[in-house]
């Protein structure tokens, strides 16, 4: 592992034995962190230069998370193997490996086997789910009721001391706090929204790609009264 949205760490973590690198278009569990809108292009001019698959986990920021069908369609460049799992199922327990044909014909049927993969009723549930997303203009409210949860609560943010910043993009949104975010995620359950924290002291939000405006507002005054009440941790 090296730091993220750094270059200049593959480099210096390069060795004979790499064969690949694998980054999140946006880290998830890491807080929510958005690098420089430049970092894949240069991560993929690395792998191009050393001859290095690049790979990107989506699993947290695909399937329409981030307002595009994969995270990485924001960044002008393409990576050789993508992960996808969590909403690729909409519900249903899923995951695939998404690579270019020269590197998937590696893999013979039956070479990479597992005893649920495969299974027809998640598939026919990520079919469902891939439909929806283009028939029910999902990425557009994705992005619309993202950017709108986004600046509202960044708006909030100037007025709470408590919240460092918002970032995010589309559905996938952080507020950094400074202090940990536990008691905040708690208050927010206490009115059943959840919400979590990661990283420490990130409140991270998640939201359906499907949320009306009405229940983004619904939810943003749960948020906002938990940012303006719960207790600060010692
Ligand atoms: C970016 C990312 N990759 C991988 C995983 C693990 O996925 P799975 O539980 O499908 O193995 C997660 C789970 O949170 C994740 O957020």
């Amino acid at each position: 592992m090296v730091p993220f949205d750094d270059v200049g760490a593959f480099e210096r973590a390069l060795n004979a034995n790499t064969v690949a690198v694998m980054v999140e278009p946006i880290q998830g569990e890491g807080g929510v962190v958005v690098p420089a809108s430049d970092y894949l292009r240069r991560v993929r001019e690395f792998c191009d230069r050393h001859n290095l698959l690049m790979i990107l986990d989506e699993i947290q920021v695909g399937v329409g998370r981030t307002g595009k069908f994969f995270a990485y369609e924001h960044s002008g460049t393409k990576p050789d193997i993508i992960t996808l799992a969590k909403a690729l199922g909409g519900g249903l327990p899923l995951g695939a490996m998404v690579a270019k044909s020269e590197i998937a014909s590696a893999f013979t049927p039956g070479s990479h086997g597992t005893t649920f993969g495969g299974n027809p009723v998640s598939c026919a549930a990520g079919l469902a789910t891939v439909e929806a997303i283009d028939q029910e203009h999902v990425l557009e409210n994705a992005t619309s009721v993202g950017s709108y949860i986004i600046e509202r609560l960044r708006g909030f943010a100037r007025t709470c001391d408590r919240v460092k910043e918002v970032r995010g993009l589309g559905m996938i949104i952080g507020a950094v706090l400074n202090h940990d975010a536990r008691p905040v995620v708690d208050a927010c359950l206490k009115d059943r929204l959840l919400v979590n924290g990661t990283a420490g002291n990130v409140l991270r939000m998640l939201p359906p790609l499907n949320l009306s405006r009405q229940d983004a507002d619904a939810g943003l005054a749960i948020i906002e009264r938990a940012l303006r009440t719960a207790p600060i941790p010692s």
